[in-house]
């Protein structure tokens, strides 16, 4: 069954059944960016595979955000309820989310996708050099990747995350905190101890690069 049947169905007025189909195309777009950059990080990471028997990414997850989710943060940051409204000020509908072993691959993995052309990088947000608040630290990049579609090509916004694994198994870790709080906000002894945390896993990044180093030079 096709969505205007399952619409018909339902008894939806005619207007509410075209801003449903709209957005179901315009979401379209966000599942074949999220295709597209799946597919270019997987091919950067053969190819470093195939020329330096050795990787960056320590491993790469993709996901779209959730219809729910896009609700709250629509509501959260009082964007309009509109296709445009959407296109112009949520920039995370597709994330993606690459971890690393070294601190510096990080910026390496940067550089790489800086000197793309179907990729360009609209915002940076430099988390590792100045960790939030939290303690939480990532580099995060908003970018629009092309798409190639018959009638030419668009840019799709999207959400790129690149950490070390110390840097998210904090950020995993404490988000999972969070949310089982729920709305109550965690107690100041609470952030302070979480704090902890993210120093603790900083120096474990430290101390990997420091042996990574040890085994370069000898
Ligand atoms: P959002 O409205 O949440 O997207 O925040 P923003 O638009 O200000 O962007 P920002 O770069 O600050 O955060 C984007 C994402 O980074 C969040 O959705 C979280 O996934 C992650 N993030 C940011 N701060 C923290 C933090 O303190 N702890 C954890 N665990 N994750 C964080
Ligand atoms: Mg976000």
């Amino acid at each position: 069954m096709d969505l205007r049947t399952i619409l018909n169905s339902f008894g939806a007025h005619e207007d509410y059944r075209q801003i449903i189909l709209d957005f179901n195309d315009f979401i379209k777009l966000y599942e074949m960016a999220l295709l597209e950059l799946r597919s270019d990080i997987e091919i950067i990471e053969l190819e470093w595979q195939t020329r330096y028997e050795y990787s960056p990414f320590e491993h790469v997850k993709t996901r779209m955000k959730t219809p729910q989710s896009l609700q709250r943060k629509i509501e959260r940051k009082g964007v309009p309820f509109t296709i445009e409204g959407i296109k112009e000020n949520i920039f995370d509908i597709v994330g993606v989310r690459i971890v690393t072993s070294f601190e510096d691959d990080v910026y390496k993995i940067y550089e790489l996708l800086k000197r793309r052309d179907d990729l360009k990088i609209r915002r940076v947000k430099d988390y590792i050099n100045n960790p939030k608040p939290s303690g939480y630290k990532s580099l995060h990049l908003i970018v629009e990747t092309e798409l190639i579609l018959s009638e030419g090509s668009v840019w799709v916004p999207a959400e790129i995350q690149i950490r070390t694994l110390a840097m998210d198994f904090f950020a995993s870790t404490e988000h999972k905190l969070q949310y089982k709080y729920n709305t109550k906000e965690l107690s100041q002894d609470i952030k302070d101890e979480l704090y902890e945390v993210a120093l603790a896993s900083s120096r474990l990044d430290e101390k990997m690069t420091q042996v990574r180093n040890t085994i370069l030079i000898d």
